[in-house]
């Protein structure tokens, strides 16, 4: 009996040796991986079975390649041959933005059924190789930024086996260049890390009380006039202050050219740019430029210096002239940028100035006569801002796009919900995310979620309260902390009914820069909540695992230092 326990003992014990797990570094975590033992050693040369499939497949084959030489100096050609090192197969049974990927010590096979599955599951391969692939450097350059970085001689794939899909089709991050300007290849950084975390959209605020960035050619001044503050706060991350320029920010703006190189940038990385045009309120450097378009064009207008708040400087809606300018605006938006979304904005909106504005005032009195909107005792001149995003929404559709709203157009008092139900749009919903995403969701709309409050996607905010914090929005209370993001839950519980949660589309890290004036203080506070959000967006829920999430971040900062990104260091595993 002795000895059968201890055979028993023995044979247990070798099961768990062969099963022992190498570290295998994917965020976000795939649907299904098993790892195995071992890895695949790619060769000098090897070859990818793409040379008959599709111009588009193996243009992702092709970067693959040129990314593995960089890193490894390992030369990749396309082959015909059903035998390669690395096969690619297509499958139309996998979902879009689907992948399998295997990899043995014999060779990678990846089947997908699209460009961007394919897309994804090199990246996983990237990813799960030495830090230096994915950063884009060889060892040599690595050890320049790094001189203590190693790694094993000859680039190595763990074995593995992985079926993966995303949870969320959209995973968005938001980045504001209005009250800070971020330039073309401080954006292009910011792309590559979507696309290492497999995020699939770029919303670009491009315009705000503080700045105006996209130029559009029929009105010069938003750019000449607009994208200067007569001064601007700053923050110094070292010191963790902030303090005042002194002097005039800007013209700072994107070309359309500059928007050109962006989107095809991100088009490279599966990446849609979703630009915004906020309107009609946060729009005071546009009115300082076009005073004729404000409620008072005789009145003081400037470009906010102050970088927070909510100013009462918007948009006249009852000028038709004004209506205009804002469809002009979008023409230039929607020629320049292919995508099929545009967000107008239409957050944080006063109805002061319409209130005493004659023209708003007939307007509204004209709209109730008409029975386009609805006469209400409270909240009287909210139905205009209604009225407003369903001219703007006309424009956008009669270009066969599709228009995007800040959760106000549903959630502030007086809101015409009919008429933006009419509208179709997708509501992004920040505050109150969950109510703003539940009225959306009864409406027929589509919501994304992207949580200001506890929990929160907001990862411009303060990321934790101890001593020394640079200061940032919020007291980096527990609730905006790594975990606190990370158990998140973007679909409650109690959401069931599948005619409603379909249209809980995806989740966004949203990223606002008052208290952000250059790219390194935009990293420490990104990362690695910019992680826990792209886990939620792609992983399904009961895979997600904090404290694995913890572990992989902490072998992520060696990436983040290869790519010269900072991070906070409050969760990094002991
Ligand atoms: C917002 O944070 N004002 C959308």
């Amino acid at each position: 009996m002795k000895r059968f326990l201890l055979m028993l003992l023995c044979v247990f014990a070798a099961l768990i040796g062969a099963n022992a797990k190498q570290f295998v570094n994917l965020t976000p975590l795939p649907k299904q991986m098993i790892v195995n033992e071992g890895q695949y050693t790619l060769p000098k040369s090897y070859t990818i079975g793409a040379a008959l499939l599709a111009d588009s497949l193996q243009k992702e084959a092709m970067r693959f390649a040129e990314a593995i030489q960089v890193a490894t100096g390992c030369k990749g050609k396309l082959t015909k041959s059903k035998k390669a090192d690395i096969m690619m197969i297509v499958d139309a049974s996998i979902a879009h933005e689907g992948y399998q990927l295997s990899v043995t010590t014999k060779g990678i096979s990846i089947s997908a059924s699209t460009a961007r599955g394919f897309f994804y599951a090199f990246q996983s391969i990237k990813k799960i190789m030495p830090a230096n692939v994915m950063a884009g450097l060889s060892i040599k350059d690595a050890q320049k930024i790094l001189p203590w970085y190693k790694t094993t001689k000859r680039p190595e794939v763990p074995c593995v086996e992985i079926e993966d899909e995303p949870r969320f089709w959209y995973r968005g991050f938001m980045l504001d260049c209005g009250r800070h300007f971020f330039t073309v290849d401080e954006i292009k950084q910011i792309l590559d890390a979507m696309a290492i975390y497999k995020m699939n959209y770029f919303h670009w605020h491009l315009t705000e009380d503080q700045g105006w960035r996209f130029e559009v050619k029929k009105y010069p001044k938003l750019t000449t006039i607009g994208s200067v503050a007569s001064d601007c706060r700053m923050t110094d991350m070292v010191k963790g202050e902030h303090y005042w320029l002194g002097k005039p920010y800007g013209p700072y703006f994107y070309t359309h050219e500059d928007c050109k190189e962006i989107v095809e940038y991100a088009r490279n990385l599966h990446i849609e740019v979703i630009p915004e045009i906020d309107m009609p309120g946060h729009i005071m450097a546009a009115l300082a430029a076009y005073p004729e378009f404000s409620c008072n064009p005789e009145g003081e207008h400037k470009v906010q210096t102050y970088q927070g708040g909510v100013w009462t400087d918007v948009l006249n809606v009852g000028d038709p002239k004004a209506v205009q300018f804002a469809r002009d605006v979008l023409t230039e938006v929607m020629d320049v940028f292919p995508g099929q979304y545009v967000h107008i904005g239409g957050d944080e909106c006063p109805t002061n100035a319409w209130e005493s504005n004659a023209q708003c005032q007939e307007h509204l009195s004209n709209l109730i006569k008409e029975g386009k909107v609805k006469n209400l005792e409270k909240h009287r001149f909210r139905p205009l801002q209604s009225y407003f995003i369903k001219q703007m929404n006309d424009h956008i559709k009669a270009r066969g796009r599709k228009m995007i709203l800040w959760n106000e157009s549903i959630t502030a008092g007086g809101a015409d919900l009919d008429i933006i139900k009419s509208t179709g749009a997708t509501i992004f919903c920040w505050n109150p995310c969950q109510q703003g995403a539940a009225i959306a969701a009864s409406m027929g709309l589509d919501a994304v979620i992207t949580e200001w409050g506890p929990g929160c996607y907001y990862i411009n905010r303060k990321q934790h309260d101890g001593e020394g914090e640079p200061v940032a929005a919020g007291t980096g209370r527990k609730s905006d902390q790594l975990p606190a993001v990370y158990a998140y839950k973007p679909v409650p519980d109690k959401v069931t009914d599948p005619a409603i949660k379909k249209h809980y589309i995806g989740v966004q890290a949203t990223f606002w820069t008052e208290h952000v004036s250059d790219i390194q203080y935009f990293n420490y506070l990104a990362f690695p909540r910019f992680l826990a959000v792209a886990e939620a967006a792609w992983t399904p829920e009961e895979k997600k695992d904090f404290e694995s999430l913890r572990t992989r971040f902490t072998a992520d900062t060696l990436l983040l230092d290869l790519t010269g990104r900072l991070y906070g260091k409050h969760f990094i595993a002991k």
